[in-house]
């Protein structure tokens, strides 16, 4: 997920961001069987990436990794590295407007858990469980794990009418500036939109 408004800098990650219409993006993702030094090393490059796309989650498959694997970090609460992460429960639900690093210069409204818990490994390999409560990270929660199932925001909107282009001053630096003179601002969608977006 991704804050309206972020916009990217100069890239120093080597990880990049897969396309809309990457299958990866639309799979079932693996279990990790072994937390080592290899895997904090991806995580730790996850965080970074992650911060340097001005998110405040990231989906392994987002970078093309079909691994169970994602990261997050709300502002205000402590990074969290959720591994083999599984919503365990939900409860109540309302409704959010949200953004996807995938589907970049969009939001959608759509309908999340009030309550949500995750069952997890954290870094240790330790098995954690984590409840978020009517809150950004609750909703974090969801759509990083939807990720995971395959699953991406713009598959759970509202209606198909709940989902907007931003404005271009709210659009990515790089988009604006790559952007030649456009036709006549009308609603497009993303391509894949049948599919699902992680903005925030
Ligand atoms: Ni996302």
């Amino acid at each position: 997920m991704c804050p309206a408004g972020a916009a990217l800098r100069p890239m120093a990650t080597k990880l990049k961001l897969v396309s809309l219409d990457d299958p990866v993006l639309r799979q079932q993702t693996k279990k990790i069987r072994t937390v080592d030094a290899d895997l904090l090393r991806l995580i730790d490059e996850m965080f970074e990436a992650m911060y340097e796309f001005r998110g405040v989650g990231l989906a392994a498959p987002q970078i093309g990794l079909s691994l169970r694997l994602a990261v997050i970090h709300v502002p205000e609460m402590d990074p969290i590295a959720l591994i083999n992460p599984e919503v365990v429960h939900r409860e109540g639900f309302r409704i959010v407007d949200e953004g996807c690093l995938s589907v970049p210069g969009w939001r959608g409204e759509v309908k999340r858990s009030v309550t949500v818990t995750v069952k997890a490994l954290n870094r240790e390999g330790k098995q954690i469980k984590l409840t978020a409560k009517d809150n950004l990270l609750a909703e974090a929660f969801e759509h990083e794990t939807d990720h995971l199932d395959g699953m991406l925001y713009i598959g759970r909107l509202n209606s198909p009418e709940k989902l907007w282009k931003l404005p271009p001053e709210e659009e990515l630096e790089e988009e604006v500036e790559e952007t030649e003179p456009e036709p006549p601002p009308k609603r497009r969608r993303p391509k894949a939109q049948a599919h699902d977006p992680e903005r925030k």
